[in-house]
C-alpha cells in the first residue's frame, strides 16, 4: 500500500443561510459543543500531518471559538475565502496553505464543517481504502431513504462512480438516486489541484462545485473510488435547524450509551440531556428530564433528577439531587439538595449538608452537615458546620449599594422567618429568636430576639369605632 503523508481540510466559510441564525452555521451547537467543534475533535483523533480549516462568514468569530475551545498538539490552521463562490473555490482556498514543494505527494481529506456526527474511524477507514486502491480521489458515499438536498452520485454501467450531480442540476431520473454524496473525500493532492483548476460555475446555482471535481478527474482517466459507509447517520448534515435537532438527538443517544456502558443508570435514556463535556462516575443515577451542561462532574453513586439542571456543576459522591437548578456551584458528598432549590453561582454545599424545598443560594459556603431546609435565601453567605437555618430565613446582603456578606457560626440556631441584616456575623451556638430582625453581631452562645410584637389592646373595636364615624359623616354630606 502506497503510504502518503495525510492532512485535511475543512470547509467552513459558508454562512448556513438556511440556518436563519446571526451565528455561523458551524458555531451552532450539539450537545454543549460547536457544530465545527465535533468535527476537529473527530479529526484530532486521527494521525494527521496538518489540519486546515477554511473561514469566511464570521471568520473572526469562528477563528476564535476553535482556538478557545480545541485542545490539541496539532496546530490548527485557517485559510480565509473572502467570498463564498462555493465548495470548490473554498477546496482552492484550502490548498493554498500547502507550500508546493517539489516532490511532495501526499493524500488530503476534504470535509465540510457541518456533518458533526462523522467518526475518526469512518475517515481513518476511508483513506485506507483510498491508499490500497491507489485512488485518485476516494468518496465515502450513503444511501438514503430520503436523499433530498444532498448531491447524487452517479456510476457507470460497471458501478464506477463516474460524477456526482447536485439536486438543484438533477434531472428526474438523477433524483431517483438514493446514493448521495456526504461530502466526505480523500485525495491525492496532487491531482485535485489541477482538477479544481478545471471548475466551472456554469450551474444552477452559479457556484465552483467541488462535486465537479469527481467528473473531471474521471474525465482525465483516474480511478475515483466511492465507499458505502457503514453507518449513514454518521453522513447527515446540517443545513436547517430540523436536521440540527435530528444531529443533535443521534449524538445525545450516544452519549448515553457511552456513559451506561461506564457504569451510569439512566431511567429513560430519551429524557436524558448529557452535553459531552460532562463527566460521570460509575453508579451515578440519573433520572429523566435531566440536564448535565458545560463542566458538570458527577461523583459515584450519586442519584440526580428527575427534571434538573446542572451547569458547570460538581457533585461529590453519593449526593442527591432532586427539581433542582444549579449552574457553577459544588455539591459535596452525600449532600442533598431540592427539591426546587437553586444554587446560583459560588455556591459550595459542605458534606452531608441539606438544601431544603426552595431555597435559593449565591455565593453561599454551606459547611458541612449544615441544614437549610425550607424557604431560604442565603446570599453572600458563609454558614458554619451543622448549623440550622429555619424556614423563611432571608440573608439581606444588598444594601442598595453594595453586596455584604454574612456569617453564621457553627451549631448556630437561625428561627424561622429571620432576617439577617448584612453585614453580620451570628457567633458559634448562637440562637436567634423567630421573627428576629438581626442587625448587630450576635456574640456565640447568645440569643439575640428581636423585632417583638407588641398588643394593642382593644384595637379592633376602636377601628369599627372609627370607621363607623367616618362613614356617618360622609352621608351627612
Ligand atoms: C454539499 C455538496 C453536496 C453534498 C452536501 C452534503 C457541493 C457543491 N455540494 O452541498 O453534494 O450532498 O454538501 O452535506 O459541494 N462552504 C465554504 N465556502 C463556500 C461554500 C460552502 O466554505 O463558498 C462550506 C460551508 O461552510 C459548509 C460546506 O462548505 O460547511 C458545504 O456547504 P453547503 O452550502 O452546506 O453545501 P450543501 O448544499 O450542503
Ligand atoms: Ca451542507
Amino acid at each position: 500500500m502506497a503510504y502518503r503523508p495525510l492532512s485535511a481540510v475543512v470547509l467552513a466559510a459558508g454562512e448556513g443561510t438556511r440556518m436563519r441564525s446571526a451565528t455561523p452555521k458551524v458555531l451552532h451547537p450539539l450537545c454543549g459543543r460547536p457544530m465545527l467543534l465535533h468535527v476537529l475533535d473527530t479529526l484530532v483523533a486521527l494521525p494527521l500531518e496538518r489540519i486546515v480549516v477554511v473561514v469566511g462568514h464570521g471568520a473572526e468569530r469562528v477563528t476564535k471559538t476553535l482556538q478557545e475551545q480545541l485542545a490539541t498538539e496539532i496546530p490548527v490552521e485557517f485559510v480565509e475565502q473572502r467570498v463564498q463562490r462555493g465548495t470548490g473555490d473554498a477546496a482552492s482556498v484550502g490548498l493554498t496553505a500547502f507550500a508546493d514543494e517539489l516532490g511532495t505527494d501526499d493524500d488530503v481529506l476534504v470535509l465540510t464543517g457541518d456533518t458533526p456526527l462523522l467518526r475518526a474511524d469512518t475517515l481513518a477507514d476511508l483513506a485506507t481504502e483510498h491508499r490500497l486502491a491507489d485512488a485518485a480521489a476516494t468518496l465515502l458515499t450513503a444511501e438514503l431513504d430520503d436523499p433530498t438536498g444532498y448531491g447524487r452520485v452517479v456510476r457507470d454501467a460497471r458501478g464506477n462512480v463516474e460524477r456526482i450531480v447536485e439536486q438543484p442540476d438533477a434531472n428526474g431520473a438523477e433524483l431517483e438516486i438514493a446514493e448521495v454524496n456526504p461530502s466526505i473525500y480523500c485525495f491525492r493532492r496532487a491531482f485535485l489541484a489541477p482538477a479544481l483548476r478545471r471548475l466551472s460555475p456554469e450551474n444552477a446555482q452559479g457556484e465552483y462545485y467541488l462535486t465537479d471535481v469527481v467528473g473531471v478527474l474521471r474525465q482525465a482517466g483516474h480511478q475515483v473510488l466511492g465507499v458505502a459507509a457503514a453507518d449513514p447517520t454518521e453522513t447527515l448534515g446540517v443545513n436547517d435547524r430540523a436536521q440540527l435537532a435530528v444531529a443533535e438527538a443521534i449524538l445525545r443517544r450516544r452519549i448515553c450509551d457511552r456513559w451506561m456502558r461506564e457504569g451510569v443508570t439512566m431511567a429513560d435514556p430519551a429524557r436524558t440531556y448529557i452535553d459531552v463535556t460532562v463527566e460521570l462516575e460509575p453508579d451515578v443515577r440519573i433520572l429523566p428530564g435531566t440536564m448535565l451542561e458545560g463542566r458538570t462532574v458527577v461523583g459515584a453513586g450519586s442519584v440526580i433528577g428527575p427534571d434538573t439542571r446542572l451547569v458547570d456543576t460538581i457533585v461529590g459522591e453519593r449526593a442527591t439531587i432532586t427539581f433542582s437548578v444549579a449552574r457553577e456551584a459544588e455539591v459535596g458528598d452525600e449532600a442533598t439538595i431540592g427539591p426546587y432549590a437553586h444554587l446560583r453561582p459560588g455556591t459550595h454545599v459542605g458534606m452531608r449538608a441539606k438544601i431544603g424545598n426552595f431555597v435559593e443560594a449565591k455565593n453561599a459556603d454551606i459547611g458541612e452537615g449544615a441544614k437549610a431546609s425550607h424557604l431560604t435565601y442565603l446570599g453572600d453567605v458563609e454558614v458554619g458546620a451543622d448549623a440550622n437555618i429555619g424556614a423563611g430565613t432571608i440573608t439581606a446582603n444588598y444594601d442598595g449599594v453594595r453586596k455584604n456578606r454574612t456569617k453564621i457560626g457553627r451549631d448556630a440556631h437561625i428561627g424561622s422567618n429571620n432576617t439577617l441584616v448584612a453585614p453580620v456575623e451570628i457567633g458559634d451556638g448562637a440562637y436567634t429568636g423567630a421573627g428576629s430582625v438581626v442587625t448587630r453581631d450576635v456574640p456565640p452562645g447568645a440569643l439575640a430576639k428581636g423585632v417583638p410584637a407588641r398588643s394593642e389592646e382593644g384595637w379592633v373595636a376602636a377601628r369599627h369605632a372609627r370607621d363607623e364615624t367616618e362613614t356617618e359623616t360622609e352621608e351627612g354630606v
